[in-house]
């Protein structure tokens, strides 16, 4: 479930976390694959509070493998610890406890040193709504977890979960929400279906998407619609004509026409934003570092 954020709810979201950080060791901040800096809230680093952190990747079934290494390579240069995960399948996820601990390893050092016993490496997994957060709570918790809302008033008792031997999780966790401003995120965020269906414009993100694959996937696209002779974009106004020529030819090929023979432009967007969303497209990655 998603819903709108307004300035209230985001002064209130942060003000939770803020709060609930304090009683953790480690932020475990959680992105989708096919849009790791589109699915990042900028504030991430502020609501942290210079607590160790860990990014991981999620999805990574659904993104380009060669984009997801570039990625990965490219947050590793800006200092991040990234691990790369498919919660809804388990890999990768048993590494978690792990590499936390590693993070952890300064804080033990130094409560050994004044010499304190350090209790269990406690995480929280933080992110915003729709990166998987309750899927991947679920598999480190080994079994179904109970979902809040994704609103940041909802609140329910939290309890922490084990995880391994040195891991506790909190059970609850930290939702933040999406970054708005710049257009090009927005579509990021529908195209992958992480904001609501009535806010979005089908035919925009459909063309978002066909302009991205005409760029760097041009194979699948051609293959799924059973296309020849894809056109080349030129960065010019004529791009737009091009697309539309595209758009027909889809629209043409999958029927998807009314009366008098004219392409139904709803249709065909909703059926390359649904082939896309359910991987018809194969794994699709949406934006480079
Ligand atoms: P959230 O708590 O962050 O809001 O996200 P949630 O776990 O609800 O996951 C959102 C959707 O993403 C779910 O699909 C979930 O199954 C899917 N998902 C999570 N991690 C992965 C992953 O690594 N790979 C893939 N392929 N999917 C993932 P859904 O269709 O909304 O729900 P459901 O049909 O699975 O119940």
């Amino acid at each position: 479930m998603t819903i709108q954020w307004y300035p209230g709810h985001m002064a209130k979201a942060k003000r939770q976390m803020i709060e609930k950080i304090k009683q953790i060791d480690v932020v475990i901040e959680l992105v989708d694959s096919r849009i790791p800096s589109s699915s990042r809230n900028p504030l991430v680093e502020e609501i942290s509070s210079g607590k160790p952190r860990l990014l991981l990747m999620n999805k990574i079934d659904m993104a380009d493998r060669q984009a997801t290494k570039q990625w990965k390579e490219d947050f590793e240069d800006q200092g991040l610890t990234v691990h790369l995960v498919n919660s809804q399948t388990g890999q990768g996820v048993a590494t978690i406890p792990d590499a936390v601990h590693k993070l952890t390893a300064a804080r033990r050092k130094k409560l050994e040193k004044r010499g304190f016993r350090p209790h269990a490496d406690r995480a929280l997994i933080l992110g915003i709504p729709n990166v998987g957060k309750s899927t991947l709570i679920n598999r480190l918790a080994g079994k179904k977890i109970a979902k809040i809302g994704d609103r940041p008033g909802v609140t329910k008792a939290q309890q922490w979960i084990k995880v391994g031997s040195t891991m506790e999780l909190l059970d609850t966790p930290g939702i933040l929400w999406p970054k708005f401003e710049d257009p090009r995120v927005g579509l990021c965020l529908a195209a992958t279906g992480a904001i609501k269906e009535e806010l979005l414009d089908f035919q925009e993100i459909a063309l978002f998407l066909l302009k991205t694959m005409l760029t760097h996937y041009r194979e699948p696209l051609a293959e799924r619609y059973t296309l020849e002779d894809l056109p080349e974009l030129a960065g010019t106004e004529e791009d737009q004509d091009v697309l539309i020529r595209l758009f027909d030819d889809i629209g043409r090929k999958r029927g998807c026409l009314m009366s008098g023979g004219y392409i139904d432009y709803d249709r065909v967007s909703e059926i390359i934003v649904r082939d896309y969303r359910s991987q018809k497209l194969g794994p699709l990655t949406l934006e480079w570092p």
